[in-house]
């Protein structure tokens, strides 16, 4: 590979020290995908240095249970990332749920959604058993495109009240980690 040769983003297990940049692409990434959806004032408090504190913390707990990766692009940092953690055990087995998933605009549409999650359900299925699940805004069409696309079945449409506001959310679900890592492998389609 000679200097000139672009080198392509890749998806790593994050470290503590990805806090920053976590935090960084998960406040702009809420308010590139959020903007219309959620009121301003909410958006509007998203607050870089508190996100930076949260991932700290996150980041430090032991492992086994919560799992988060990055997506790098070697000439800008940390441009996305995907987290998951053990759910409460549901009455139909356990579960895990998908917490997290933003990718910068800038880098939307390039299979980096795919490979974080496929990275991330992979690790979950070498936890364990269990099924995945995930809620999205229902009126967040491009995300919900993309867990379609990901052979995510719809499982239920809820109402929530979240501060202030009301939102609706979408839920999915895979049958297991392993099912939804096949389906988001490399060249694999949906169905
Ligand atoms: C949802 C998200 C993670 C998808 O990541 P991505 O890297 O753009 O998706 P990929 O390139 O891996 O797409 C895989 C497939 O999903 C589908 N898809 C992804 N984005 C889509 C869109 N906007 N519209 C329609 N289909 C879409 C396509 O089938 C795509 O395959 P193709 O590009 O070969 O057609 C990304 O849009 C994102 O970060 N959005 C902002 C934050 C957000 O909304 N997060 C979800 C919170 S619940």
């Amino acid at each position: 590979m000679n200097a000139q040769t672009p080198v392509s983003p890749y998806v790593r297990p994050a470290i503590v020290d990805d806090a920053e940049g976590i935090a960084k692409v998960h406040v702009r990434g809420w308010q590139e995908a959020y903007a219309g959806l959620l009121a301003k004032e909410v958006l509007d408090r998203q607050s870089v240095a508190r996100r930076m504190r949260e991932w700290t913390e996150y980041l430090k707990e032991p492992p086994g249970h919560r799992w988060t990766f990055v997506a790098i692009d070697p000439a800008q940092g940390i441009v996305g990332f995907a987290g998951a953690h053990r759910a409460r055990p549901a009455p139909y087995g356990p579960t895990f749920k998908i917490t997290v998933l933003y990718i910068l605009q800038s880098h939307l549409r390039r299979g980096l959604g795919r490979q974080l999650i496929h990275a991330l359900a992979r690790a979950l299925a070498e936890a364990g058993p269990g099924a995945v699940a995930l809620w999205s805004l229902e009126a967040n069409r491009p995300a919900r495109a993309f867990y379609a696309a990901i052979g995510g079945r719809l499982t239920a449409i809820l109402a929530e009240r979240q501060g202030d506001s009301r939102v609706t959310l979408a839920g999915y679900r895979w049958r297991s980690a392993a099912d939804l890592a096949g389906k988001t492998a490399p060249q694999q389609s949906a169905t």
